[in-house]
């Protein structure tokens, strides 16, 4: 799989059979690269509704052959605005397509539609890849201990974390979190977007250092890619 960071917490992923999955599809964030590839995405996932996640979903997503997957709340907003193939779902269940599973996980965070209307729970996302690889992205979160049990369960070698703090775990709450996921590898993300967001990869490195198991940390900077066989 080819996993590429388009800033703030949007990924690409294209998947062992080449399907192009989005998550968080805010391209037009303030760290995102020239070149980013508008689609058509076969799948866009959406962790939750706040502005910089559900971001330019609407756009991305005129065509029917984008399957959006995301919480029920989400994907009723979504087709009200003429989104044609939404697909909503809830925390703890799976949907299976073309080899590839997306199971909804939770997260510890708030969600509200553009319009301030309630967006369902925040979510995070497990992917399985048809090859088996897994990739967690754990959308805006505090820390939580239950994340030790998508770490039992799901196993995922990749695990995108939120480390700039104040609205989402800072350096030393992701550097917890990766003793209850244990990734393999681990990817900061949400962080140094706004001057808000203060958390540094070298506050998280410093605090993992002192933690019990260490993941490898890839730090992709805006439009860098991570490659995983
Ligand atoms: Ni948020
Ligand atoms: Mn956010």
């Amino acid at each position: 799989m080819e996993l590429t960071f388009y800033g703030h917490s949007c990924f690409k992923i294209v998947s062992p059979n080449g399907k192009k999955i989005l998550i968080d599809p805010w391209v037009s964030n303030p760290q995102a690269p020239k070149n980013v590839d508008l689609g058509p995405y076969d799948y866009i996932l959406i962790t939750h509704a706040h502005g910089d996640h559900l971001g330019d979903a609407i756009k991305l997503a005129r065509t029917s052959v984008t399957q959006v997957i995301a919480i029920h709340e989400i994907q009723q907003y979504l087709l009200s605005k003429g989104v044609p193939n939404a697909i909503g779902m809830n925390i703890g269940g799976s949907y299976r397509s073309n080899g590839l599973t997306f199971t909804m996980v939770m997260a510890l965070h708030s969600s509200s539609l553009p319009d301030g209307s309630y967006g369902g729970e925040p979510c995070g996302f497990v992917i399985t890849l048809e090859n088996g690889l897994r990739v967690y992205h754990a959308g805006d979160t505090g820390l939580f201990y239950d994340m030790k049990l998508i770490g039992e369960l799901y196993q995922p070698e990749v695990a995108l974390l939120p480390i700039g703090d104040h609205y989402v775990m800072g350096p030393r709450e992701a550097a917890k979190a990766c003793q209850l996921v244990k990734p393999k590898f681990v990817i900061p993300m949400h962080y140094q977007t706004f001057p808000i967001l203060t958390g540094t990869v070298e506050e998280f490195k410093a605090f993992l250092s002192e933690e019990n198991y260490q993941p490898e940390v890839i730090v992709l900077r805006p439009g860098e890619s991570f490659i995983l066989k």
